[in-house]
């Protein structure tokens, strides 16, 4: 059974076992952000160019809402100014020919942007952005969903939520290399609920990340963190509700600090099962932190885990270690120079890995193919052969945008076939504790 079928069977699921009005985002959405509707009342729009801004171009593509973004282009598309994305958007960078995209600059905001879906793009920054900025930013909004993200090389964070931002997921990402001197992961910092799940923060000084408010950190790997700290648990007067299960933390070159610092009893944590390998030796072979404070950091430890939404299957901290170490990040179609030199590094085991404050040490966004699209004679998005054999019609645009007996609109149905719809689909179920 290849990942189409597997989504189509979870979008059935989806539909006998919860109400159909909240159609996952996508298969395999979780957490607080995982009914974000994306473009699907809205439009498809292609981007057809690698240019900065301009018809054709991915500004251009997200600056108006209700879109699902796809792409008949590969490569690295340079920015010389924020990118703003608009409510309703799916950007679905799966569907890029050749490696995929990346874009360097001065990074994305994502504020305002409610029910908006990020999938399989890779966002580096570099010096060239703006200092003071971030990666990615989110201070307000609510319902989204990042997921195989690569986001690399903040001047200020890397990956940021805070204000009034709420319901928002980010799974199976990598936040790396904020540039020194900040070198943060960044903060997740609202009341209105996020989830992290299957992320790898690496590299960073600090801030990996800094949490406050209502937050879900399950299945998360933590490498080589500076001195600033791993996860710094909120120090403010501002009460935390977080629950931290089966995460593994492991120490590299830069790590003087232990896993967890700062917190104090207004951070309230639900812990179970963190795995911590601190010895640097080259092999994976860490041991669960003790569940009480003095692992914690002072926070207030709770005796039960708070209801939120979390992962369909968690995994042992063993397990999300080589789920991460396999495919997080953008890895559709391919991981990029940057994201395997990274996964090196974690797999190094506590041999290498450094800070950095600029991105010449990783060579830069490195050589992104182009490829080619494949034919798609009506433009709707949904290429020909793919469209003949669900029953399309290669020669109707209107297709696309139609509203299948799934929920989704046949675009997406098209868009989700190309990845799996599941991350627990490659694990036998002796993976799950
Ligand atoms: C984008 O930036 C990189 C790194 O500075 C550079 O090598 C590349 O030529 C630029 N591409 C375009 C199309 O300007
Ligand atoms: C977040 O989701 C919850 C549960 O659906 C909902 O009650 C809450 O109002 C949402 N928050 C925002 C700001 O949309």
């Amino acid at each position: 059974m290849g990942p189409f079928a597997l989504n189509l069977l979870a979008a059935a699921a989806l539909l006998c076992g919860e109400a159909a009005a909240q159609l996952l985002a996508f298969p395999g959405a979780e957490g607080f952000g995982r009914y974000a509707i994306g473009g699907r009342t809205g439009q498809v729009y292609k981007v057809t160019n690698l240019n900065d801004a301009g018809s054709g171009s991915l500004r251009d593509a997200v600056s108006q809402a209700n879109r699902i973004v796809v792409f008949t282009v590969g490569g690295v598309i340079n920015i010389s100014s924020r990118i703003v994305v608009s409510k309703n958007t799916y950007i679905a960078g799966q569907t890029a020919p050749g490696d995929g995209i990346t874009v360097y600059g001065d990074g994305f905001s994502w504020s305002n942007a409610h029910n908006s879906i990020t999938r399989y793009i890779r966002i580096r920054m570099g010096k060239g952005g703006q200092s003071g900025k971030d990666g990615i930013t989110i201070a307000e909004g609510h319902d989204m969903i990042f997921d195989h993200v690569s986001v690399s090389w903040g001047r200020d964070e890397t990956f940021s939520i805070s204000g009034t931002a709420a319901n928002i997921t980010v799974q199976d990402t990598i936040i790396a290399q904020g540039l020194e001197t900040h070198s943060c992961g960044g903060l997740m910092e609202t009341d209105g609920g996020i989830s992290l799940f299957r992320n790898l923060y690496i590299d960073n000084k600090t801030r990996n990340p800094k949490v406050k408010g209502v937050n879900d950190f399950q299945n998360n790997v933590i490498y080589n963190w500076g001195g600033g700290g791993g996860y710094i648990a909120g120090d403010s007067s501002a009460a935390s509700y977080a629950n931290i299960i089966n995460n593994y933390f492991i120490s590299g070159p830069s790590t003087s600090v232990t896993a967890f610092t700062r917190g104090n009893a207004n951070f309230r944590g639900y812990v179970s099962n963190n795995f911590y390998d601190s010895n640097r030796d080259g092999a994976l072979n860490g041991a669960a932190l003790c569940a009480s404070t003095t692992c914690y950091s002072n926070m207030a430890i709770q005796s039960s885990k708070f209801n939120y939404p979390g992962p369909a299957n968690l995994l042992s901290p063993a397990a999300a270690v080589d789920h991460v170490a396999a495919r997080v990040g953008c890895s559709k179609p391919v991981r990029d120079g940057v994201d395997t030199a990274l996964i090196n590094q974690l797999k190094s085991w506590g041999k290498s890995g450094a800070l950095i404050s600029d991105e010449s040490s990783m060579g830069g966004p490195g050589t992104i193919r182009g490829g080619t699209a494949p034919a798609d004679a009506d433009g709707d998005g949904i290429p020909d052969a793919w469209e003949r054999s669900n029953g399309l019609d290669p020669n109707d645009a209107s297709d696309a945008m139609r509203i299948s007996s799934s929920g989704y609109t046949n675009l997406e149905l098209y868009i989700n076939s190309l990845v799996p719809g599941t991350y627990y689909y490659y694990y036998s179920y002796s993976a799950m504790p």
